[in-house]
C-alpha cells in the first residue's frame, strides 16, 4: 500500500479524507453495503491507498488552476465527499465539449466543481443553468466561478431544482441544451430525467451520478428510499427507447444516457 504522506497534496484528491469514511459510513451506511467505497473508484476518497487510482489521476487529471482551487477549498469544508470526483468531472467536460454544449444544466451543484469545469467548456456565450438549494455550498465557490473568468456563463438558481426546470420549460426552452448533469437528491431522479430530457435536444445528453450508490443497488433494501429510486430508474432506462446509454463505473457510477 502506498504510504499516505507519499503523496502530493495536489494528487491527494481530498487530505481530509481519513475521517471522511466514518462520516460517510455514518451518513450512508444504514445498511451495510456489498462494496466499500474504496472498490469503487472515487478519486477524492480513494486516493490515498489506491496506487492505480493515483496512476490514472497522476497521468490525465488537468484542472484549471481556478478549478484545483476550489477543489483544495472544497476539501476543507465537512460535506466534501459529496463533491464529484474530478475524473468523472473532466470526463464530463471534455464529453460537454465534444457534443459542442452551449447551453448546459446542473441539478445539484454543492461548490461547483462540475459547474465551473463544464462552464469552462462552453462558448463565452454559452449558459450553464446551476440548480441547488442551499447557498451556503454555491457560496463557496463563487469567487473560483469568477477567477476563472466564468461567473457570466453561470445562471444559478437557489431554489428546487424541479422548480427551475418547470421554469425553463414554461420559458419555452424545451429541446435546447445540449447537457445536463443530474447529482442532487436521489427520490427525484425520474423527475429530473424527464424534465431534463424534455428540455434536451435530439443528440444531447443527461449525465447521472450516483447510479451505484457504493454498490446497494445490487440488493436494495425495501426500507432505502434512496437505493429503490436509483435501481428503479436504472432498470428503466434499460429499457428506454428514447435513449441510448452507457453505464460507467467511474466514481460512484454514471450512467450516459444520450437522446435519440
Ligand atoms: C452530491 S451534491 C452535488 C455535487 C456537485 N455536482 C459537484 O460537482 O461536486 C448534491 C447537491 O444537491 C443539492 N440538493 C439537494 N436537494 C436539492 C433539490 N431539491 N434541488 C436542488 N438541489 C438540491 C444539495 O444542496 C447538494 O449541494
Ligand atoms: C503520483 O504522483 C505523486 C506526486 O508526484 C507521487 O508521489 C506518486 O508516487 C505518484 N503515484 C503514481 C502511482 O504514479
Ligand atoms: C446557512 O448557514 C447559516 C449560518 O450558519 C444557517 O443559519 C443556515 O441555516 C444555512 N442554510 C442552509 C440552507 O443550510
Ligand atoms: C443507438 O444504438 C443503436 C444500437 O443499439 C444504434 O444502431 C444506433 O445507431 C444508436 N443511435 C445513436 C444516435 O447513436
Amino acid at each position: 500500500m502506498m504510504s499516505f504522506r507519499s503523496i502530493s497534496k495536489e494528487a491527494l484528491i481530498g487530505s481530509a479524507t481519513l475521517g471522511v469514511f466514518f462520516v460517510a459510513g455514518y451518513y450512508f451506511g444504514k445498511r451495510k453495503s456489498t462494496y466499500s467505497s474504496m472498490d469503487i473508484f472515487k478519486s477524492h476518497c480513494g486516493a490515498k491507498d489506491n496506487p492505480l487510482m493515483q496512476y490514472v489521476l497522476n497521468h490525465s487529471l488537468r484542472e484549471h488552476p481556478a478549478l484545483k482551487k476550489l477543489r483544495l477549498r472544497t476539501m476543507e469544508d465537512s460535506w466534501n465527499f459529496i463533491m464529484v470526483a474530478c475524473e468523472q468531472s473532466q470526463f464530463m467536460a471534455n464529453l460537454a465539449k465534444l457534443i459542442k454544449t452551449k447551453k448546459a444544466i446542473e441539478i445539484g451543484v454543492y461548490t461547483g466543481y462540475n459547474t465551473l469545469n463544464v462552464a469552462l467548456a462552453l462558448p463565452d456565450d454559452g449558459v450553464m443553468v446551476a440548480c441547488d438549494v442551499n447557498e451556503n455550498y454555491t457560496n463557496i465557490g463563487k469567487p473560483f466561478w469568477k477567477e476563472a473568468g466564468v461567473d457570466h456563463k453561470i445562471d444559478l438558481r437557489i431554489q428546487p431544482a424541479l422548480q427551475t426546470l418547470d421554469d425553463l420549460l414554461a420559458a419555452g426552452e424545451a429541446e435546447t441544451f445540449d447537457f445536463v448533469f443530474i447529482d442532487a437528491d436521489k427520490v427525484n431522479y425520474d423527475n429530473y430525467y424527464e424534465k431534463s430530457l424534455q428540455l434536451l435536444r435530439r443528440g444531447g445528453i443527461i449525465a447521472i451520478d450516483n447510479v451505484l450508490w457504493s454498490g446497494r443497488v445490487v440488493n436494495p433494501a425495501p426500507d432505502d428510499a434512496d437505493t429503490q429510486a436509483i435501481d428503479k430508474l436504472n432498470k428503466k432506462l434499460y429499457r428506454d427507447a428514447r435513449i441510448n446509454l452507457s453505464m460507467l463505473t467511474v466514481g460512484d457510477g454514471l450512467t450516459i444516457a444520450i437522446k435519440l
